[in-house]
C-alpha cells in the first residue's frame, strides 16, 4: 500500500459555521472537497505519532464513503490507531465519550445534525478536540486558513475497510478498530443515573413513554438503553432504525418536525412522557402528557433537581446558557448560590468552562442540554435525566414544571425562524440593526424602557479570548428581551432567528398562551427590524 500525495487547490467556502462545515451532499461529492478539509484538520491537529483518532457519524447518506476516505488519509498521515463506530455509526455525544475514554487526539464527526439527509440533503464534518468537544474558534479558524492555501493532500492507496466487522485490522501502519457504537456511552449513562429507580418507573403500569429517534442515529442507543437495560416496552422507541435519508423527514426534535410524537402526547389518554432527538443525537425535546417543556425551562428544571440524580449528587459547580436562551436557569443559579455564565450560541463556547470545572450543566434554547459528562450536548442523556427526576420525585412533567414556575417565576419564551431568506436581504437587515439598535439605549418602546441595546460579544473567562458579533440584543428594564441572529448552520440562503422572552413572576398568570402573551414584544421586534418590509415575509417559517 502506497501513500499518494495528490495535488489539489483550495475551495473558498470551507469556513466552519456554528457547528462544523455543513454543505449540500453534492458539494462534498466534488473531487477533493472532503480531502482538502480533512487534510487541513490533520495539519492543524499536529503530529499524529502514537495518537488515536475517533471517527463516526450519524449514518446519513455519504457517511460510509466519507469514512473510507478519512481512514485512508488518517493512515497516510500516520495515526497509530483509529476507532470507528460499527457501520460508521456514532452519535455526537457517543463520539465525545469515546474521545475522552480513549484519550484520543480528537475525533472527526460526520453529521449535518438536524438538517435533512439523502442525496439531495446536507452533509457535514466537524473536528472535535482532545477534550471530546467541538474545536474552539481559534482551531476552526486555523483549519479554515489551511483550507485556503492547501495544495496537496496525502492518501493511502488501499482497499475498502469492512466497517461492519468488529475488531481490529491494519491499514498500512495504522490500527483500525471497529468498536461497538453504543457500549461506552451506555456504560457512562449507567454511572450517572439511577437505573434501578428509572426501571421501576418504566415498568410500572401507570407510566408510558415514547422516545422518537426520528429515523436517525439515536435509535440503536435508545433501544439498548431504554428497552434492553431499563425494561421499557418495545413500542417505547419510535422510528428507531437509522436511515440514510431519515425517512425523508427533517430530524429536528421540535413541535413542528416531531409532529408524530407531539400528536401522541397531546392525544386523550396519551403517554406520560415523550422525548425526541435529532439526526446526530445531541438535541432533545421533552414532553409530558399534553405539555411541552421549552428547552430553556428544561435546563432550569434539571439544575433545580440535579442533586436527586446520582451523577450530580454533590451539587453543581455552576451553570451556563447561550445568550439567546431564556434566563430561567439564572434564577435557579441565584438561589443555589452558584455561577451562571452567558455564552455565544454554539456548544464550543461551553468547552473551556466545562474543562476548567467552572460549570456542570449547560444548555441552549435550540433543544440542546448537556453536562460535564462529555463535551457535547446530549439528547438521550437529557431524556434519562428527566426520567430519573420523574422517578425520584414521583411527579408528572406538567406538575414539576408548573411548580417550578411558582417557585422561580415563568420566563415566557419563543423563537421565530425565517428560513431560506435571500442572503443579501438578510445581511442588510442585520447590518441595519447593528447601526440602529445602539441608539435605542434608554429609550421607551411599546411601554417598556430599553436597558441594553447592543451587539453581544463574549470574553471567555478561562482563556480570555474574545468573540464578537454574537447577536443583537434588546433588553428591557423588566428583563424582557428581543434578540436577533443570523444562523450559522443553514445551507440555503440565510436564516434569521428572532428570540422573544418575557418574565412573569405572578403565578396567577402562568397559564397564558405563549404567543399571545409575547405578542406586544413580537410586534415591536418585527417592526424594529423591518422584517416584513425587508424580506416580504409576513410570518416565520418555524416557531418554537
Ligand atoms: C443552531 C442553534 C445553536 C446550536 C447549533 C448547532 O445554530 O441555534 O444553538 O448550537 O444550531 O446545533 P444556528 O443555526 O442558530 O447558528
Ligand atoms: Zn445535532
Amino acid at each position: 500500500m502506497q501513500v499518494h500525495s495528490v495535488a489539489t487547490s483550495p475551495f473558498k467556502d470551507q469556513r466552519p459555521g456554528t457547528s462544523g462545515l455543513r454543505k449540500p451532499v453534492s458539494t462534498f461529492q466534488q473531487p477533493g472537497y472532503l480531502e482538502n478539509f480533512v487534510q487541513s484538520i490533520f495539519e492543524v491537529a499536529g503530529q499524529p505519532t502514537g495518537e488515536t483518532l475517533v471517527v463516526g457519524g450519524d449514518g446519513r447518506f455519504y457517511n460510509s464513503d466519507a469514512i473510507q476516505t478519512i481512514l485512508r488519509m488518517a493512515a497516510a498521515r500516520g495515526f497509530a490507531r483509529v476507532l470507528v463506530g460499527r457501520n460508521g455509526i456514532l452519535s455526537t455525544p457517543a463520539a465525545s465519550c469515546l474521545i475522552r475514554n480513549h484519550k484520543a487526539r480528537g475525533g472527526i464527526i460526520l453529521s449535518a445534525s438536524h438538517n435533512p439527509g439523502g442525496p439531495d440533503g446536507d452533509f457535514g464534518i466537524k473536528f472535535n478536540d482532545a477534550n471530546g468537544g467541538p474545536a474552539a474558534e481559534k482551531v476552526t479558524e486555523a483549519i479554515y486558513r489551511k483550507s485556503m492555501e492547501i495544495d496537496r493532500y496525502q492518501i493511502l492507496d488501499s482497499p475498502e475497510i469492512d466497517l461492519d466487522q468488529p475488531g481490529s485490522q491494519m491499514l498500512g501502519a495504522t490500527r483500525i478498530e471497529i468498536v461497538d457504537s453504543v457500549e461506552d456511552y451506555a456504560a457512562l449513562m449507567e454511572q450517572l443515573f439511577d437505573f434501578d429507580q428509572i426501571r421501576e418507573l418504566l415498568q410500572s403500569s401507570g407510566f408510558a413513554m415514547r422516545m422518537d429517534a426520528m429515523h436517525a442515529v439515536t435509535g440503536p442507543y435508545a433501544r439498548e438503553i431504554l428497552i434492553n437495560r431499563l425494561g421499557a416496552s418495545a413500542d417505547s422507541v419510535m422510528n428507531g432504525t437509522p436511515l440514510p435519508d431519515f425517512g425523508g423527514g427533517h430530524p429536528d426534535p421540535n413541535l413542528v418536525y416531531a409532529r408524530e410524537l407531539v400528536d401522541q402526547l397531546f392525544a386523550e389518554n396519551g403517554p406520560d412522557f415523550g422525548g425526541a432527538s435529532d439526526g446526530d443525537g445531541d438535541r432533545n425535546m421533552v414532553l409530558g402528557a399534553r405539555f411541552f417543556v421549552t428547552p430553556s425551562d428544561s435546563l432550569a428544571v434539571l439544575a433545580a433537581y440535579a442533586t436527586l440524580v446520582p451523577g450530580y449528587r454533590d451539587g453543581l459547580a455552576g451553570v451556563a446558557r447561550s445568550m439567546p436562551t431564556s434566563a430561567a436557569v439564572d434564577r435557579v443559579a441565584e438561589q443555589l448560590g452558584i455561577d451562571c455564565f452567558e455564552t455565544p450560541t454554539g456548544w464550543k463556547y461551553f468547552g473551556n468552562l466545562l474543562d476548567a470545572g467552572r460549570i456542570t450543566l449547560c444548555g441552549e434554547e435550540s433543544f440542546g442540554t448537556g453536562s460535564s459528562h462529555v463535551r457535547e450536548k446530549d439528547g438521550l442523556w437529557a431524556i434519562l435525566f428527566w426520567l430519573n427526576i420523574l422517578a425520584a420525585t414521583g411527579k408528572n412533567v406538567s406538575d414539576l414544571v408548573t411548580e417550578h414556575w411558582r417557585r422561580f417565576g415563568r420566563n415566557y419564551y419563543s423563537r421565530h425562524d425565517y428560513e431560506g431568506l435571500d442572503s443579501g436581504q438578510a445581511h442588510d437587515l442585520y447590518s441595519n440593526l447593528q447601526r440602529t439598535v445602539p441608539a435605542l439605549n434608554g429609550q421607551e418602546r411599546g411601554g417598556l424602557t430599553v436597558a441594553t441595546a447592543d451587539e453581544f460579544s463574549y470574553q471567555d473567562p478561562v482563556d480570555q479570548s474574545l468573540s464578537t458579533g454574537q447577536g443583537i440584543r434588546l433588553i428591557f428594564e423588566d428583563g424582557s428581551r428581543v434578540i436577533y441572529r443570523l444562523s450559522g448552520t443553514g445551507t440555503q440562503g440565510a436564516t434569521l432567528r428572532v428570540y422573544f422572552e418575557r418574565f412573569e413572576p405572578d403565578a396567577s398568570r402562568h397559564d397564558e398562551d405563549t404567543q399571545s402573551t409575547l405578542a406586544p414584544l413580537i410586534d415591536l421586534g418585527n417592526e424594529l427590524a423591518g422584517i416584513h418590509a425587508r424580506t416580504g415575509r409576513d410570518r416565520p417559517t418555524v416557531i418554537t
